[in-house]
């Protein structure tokens, strides 16, 4: 058969830029759109809802999977969001299931943990909730904890052995932890005996963070403690009772590896949203710019600078950031008050 193929230039051109935009303090707060987001995520999209420039959420949140994400921000923000413009905290750990595939790993933090970290692959995973239910009276503060008795925790017999008597591997905060004192307390457990607790002490199992926040705001009017802010309390404890300092990794932004892989993940977007334009010739392109949207001078903007070229770094005043100039350690490129204005001052100069 013929091929007939429409002349290149009669077909939409590729943008040569796209966006990453953090979550919490630009898109929303809480659950709440914030500084017109929804109306502004629009002009990202042609009229017939398909999506006209690669954009991603750059977030170092999480808790659910990404396919769930992208349903969640789907219905808050009232445009098509697909899994893979949803990159979280969690994504990368994605790597590490090769390493511990078939061991028993403990998923911890809010929303559904041990579902997240199933979903990349681990198949041995247990959430805190339900690893500290199989050890009696592993937290002696829980007969307080009324908000807990109404929690169905039980210890996973999904497993393929018995969760007490098998070594825990590894260790995955996901999301932000809920019940720090139950939570330092198991993971002190976990970590200064090679994952048995109650047993001597012995080496440290390997641990990962999602991200390492200090802070990141929510609803509430000054920022709240992060991921970061837990991890230091569990450090300075598991200090004072280990004879080696806790060793770990943490991942997330400002992490210039999180901002190569975004990179490319706008790429895979670009191709799948214009794959006529390159089915007739079109040749791909490397991005002439890439533009980062967040809140947070320390986590977003500084990512953005250590990442180089071709990223350019604009600064909402909607969350962490709320003063008139610039930030004085790490100044953005563009500093302006919402997320609606970064969209029109790009959209605006690449036009
Ligand atoms: O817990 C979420 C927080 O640490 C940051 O989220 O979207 O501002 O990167 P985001
Ligand atoms: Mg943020």
């Amino acid at each position: 058969p013929r091929l007939c193929r429409r002349p290149l230039h009669s077909l939409p051109q590729p943008p040569s830029f796209g966006i990453a935009f953090d979550i919490d303090g630009v898109i929303l707060l809480g659950h709440s759109p914030i500084g017109g987001s929804p109306q502004a995520l629009k002009r990202l999209y042609h009229d017939s809802g398909s999506l006209k420039i690669p954009y991603v959420f750059l977030t170092n949140g999480g808790g659910v999977p990404e396919s769930k994400r992208a349903l969640e921000l789907t219905k808050q923000l009232g445009v098509n969001i697909s899994p893979l413009q949803v990159i979280q905290g969690h994504t990368p750990f994605k790597e590490l299931v090769k390493r511990f595939e078939n061991e028993l790993v403990v998923a911890v933090g809010k929303g559904e943990p041990a579902e997240v970290i199933s979903e990349y692959g681990f198949k041995n995973v247990i959430s805190i909730d339900d690893y500290a239910s199989c050890f009696e009276n592993i937290d002696p503060l829980a007969q307080y904890k009324n908000w807990r008795k109404v929690q169905a925790t039980n210890c996973d017999m999904s497993l393929r052995s018995d969760p007490v008597s098998q070594r825990v591997q590894a260790v995955f905060i996901v999301s932000d932890p809920i019940d720090w004192s139950r939570d330092i307390q198991v993971l002190c457990d976990i970590l200064r005996t090679g994952g048995l607790p109650g047993r001597a002490i012995s080496y440290q199992p390997p641990i990962f963070f999602a991200n390492d926040d200090l802070a990141y705001q929510a609803l509430f009017p000054a920022e709240r403690l992060g991921m970061g802010a837990f991890r230091i309390a569990l450090e300075s404890i598991f200090n004072s009772i280990h004879p080696n300092a806790m060793e770990y990794t943490s991942y997330g932004k400002p992490n210039p590896v999180v901002f190569k892989n975004a990179e490319s993940v706008l790429m895979q977007i670009l191709s799948s949203s214009y794959h006529n334009h390159l089915m007739n010739g079109g040749l791909k392109k490397p991005f002439k710019m890439l533009y980062m949207v967040g809140d947070n001078p320390a986590v977003d903007i500084k990512g953005a600078q250590q990442a180089g070229h071709p990223w350019y770094s604009i600064l909402t005043r909607t969350g962490v950031f709320k003063e008139k100039g610039n930030h004085a350690d790490y100044p953005a490129d563009l500093v302006v008050d919402t997320v609606e204005e970064a969209i029109d001052y790009i959209l605006m100069k690449e036009q």
